[in-house]
């Protein structure tokens, strides 16, 4: 009896055991169906023309991950889908394996880099290498070069003095034959979530006392203030980044061409929950990651946003009520349809207000969308149509709102730019 109590024991240490939900942690709902997706979905046409040109050399795609933590833009970037698939289709994955030549991970904490060796296994198109990349690019001069620098989820931030970004670059930049992409990710410099630092002085809280306070629930963080982690973080403007990425133009005498900007997670951010350097800031993304959650039903007045301006900031302000605006309109929408509709007669019990053809385009289609989706589900009944069709649909709305509507300023809790680099 006690041995096979051992089989108990075992699982519970693996870790696999333990009881999993989307609606803490770092691998939140937010963080697996909105930052990853939204990040693959402006990513896709990228890697799909760097893929095009790797093939018609004959070649595959070579991958160097800096600050890799354990393997997760491997797992971000194997996960683009290769368009939006139909029904039908099975395979859908835009990097395959047969696409794939090799995965370097670059990280310089050795726990993480167990981690990723022991979820990587014996794949042996992937290594993993302890390096510090403030210190030069960390790639030996017999190595061949990559086709995609990647760094994902404010990892650049990490530059606290943007010298090493900038060196960096330029080395990417003189090393690369042929083509190349760049991903750098930073913190935001005017995120919601972190109202109290904006400053129209950007030599003025350049790096932020990050505090990883947010893997935690409310009453955990407390109790562990003290012994809470912290971190210093470059936040950055799309200004910022132009001025960043210009400079290693120079240095290295090649070009290296912007080709997009985007800001991911905008009233979402992780310190929006926390509330930990915005006073006004409200727990949207606990109210999103349970919109996501199987079998919980959530109280669609905790999505509703009150933004709280900031004087001195109107262009902000503008952008942010914009949005505000917007989100709020589909949540009390789709409150209104779920309030109008009768599962006995499988219909509106009177018909939902027009939709005005004065409202921006996405919000015009996400209300019509919600509208079909809760004509289409809400009789279901076995299978809690509201907590597991409706109310994720109105989640992935909300993400296309938030996506259409992002202009890549760094008015968001990540400000992502793509970068090539073409000798050809
Ligand atoms: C924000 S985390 C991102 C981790 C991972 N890429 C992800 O997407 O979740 C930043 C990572 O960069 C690593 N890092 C920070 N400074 C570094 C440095 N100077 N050289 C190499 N890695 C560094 C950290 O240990 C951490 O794993």
């Amino acid at each position: 009896m006690v041995e096979q109590m051992d089989a108990y024991s075992e699982a519970a240490t693996s870790g696999l055991y333990a009881k999993q939900s989307g609606l803490v942690g770092k691998y939140d709902n937010v963080r697996r169906l909105w930052e990853d997706e939204i990040t693959r979905f402006f990513l896709r046409p990228h890697v799909e023309r760097l893929i095009e040109h790797k093939q018609s050399l004959m070649q595959r795609v070579r991958i160097l991950d800096l600050g890799c933590g354990s393997a997760d833009g491997y797992e971000l970037l194997t996960g683009i889908r290769h368009r939006d698939a139909d029904l039908q289709e099975f395979e859908i994955a835009l990097l395959t394996p047969g696409v794939l030549g090799f995965y370097k991970g670059i990280e310089l904490n050795e726990d993480l880099i167990r981690q990723a060796q022991a979820i990587s296994g014996d794949n042996s198109k992937l290594a993993f290498e302890q390096a510090d990349f403030t210190k030069g690019l960390p790639v030996s001069g017999d190595e061949k070069p990559y086709d995609l620098y990647f760094t994902s989820y404010g990892t650049c931030s990490h530059h606290n003095d943007d010298e090493t970004l900038i060196c960096l670059l330029a080395d990417i930049a003189k090393r690369t034959e042929g083509y190349s992409l760049i991903v750098c990710d930073w913190l935001g410099r005017y995120s919601y979530e972190w109202q109290t630092l904006w400053t129209n002085n950007l030599a003025e809280n350049r790096n932020m006392d990050y505090v990883v306070s947010y893997i935690y629930e409310k009453e955990e963080r407390e109790q562990l203030r003290d012994q809470l982690d912290h971190l210093l973080l470059r936040l950055i403007s799309r200004q910022e980044a132009e001025g960043i990425v210009a400079e290693a133009s120079e240095r290295a005498g090649v070009e290296i061409k912007p080709l997009e900007y985007f800001d991911r997670s905008v009233f979402t951010g992780r310190h929006m929950d926390t509330a930990e350097y915005n006073p006004h800031a409200q727990p949207i993304r606990q109210a999103v990651n349970s919109l996501h959650e199987v079998n919980i039903r959530t109280d669609l007045s905790s999505l509703l946003i009150d933004y709280v301006p900031k004087p001195g900031f109107e262009f902000l302000d503008d952008y942010f009520e914009h949005l505000q605006m917007c989100w709020n309109t589909l949540v009390l929408y789709v409150d209104e349809l779920m309030q109008l509709y009768d599962i006995v007669t499988r219909g509106y019990t009177s018909p939902p207000a027009p939709i005005p053809g004065s409202y921006p385009p996405p919000l015009q289609e996400m209300m019509e969308r919600m509208r079909l989706v809760v004509e289409g589900t809400g009789w279901l009944g076995y299978g809690l149509p509201r907590e597991n069709i409706i109310e994720p649909q109105l989640g992935y709305a909300l993400r296309y709102l938030a996506m259409k509507l992002q202009r890549g300023l760094g008015c968001s809790h990540g400000l992502v730019g793509v970068f090539e680099v073409d000798k050809r």
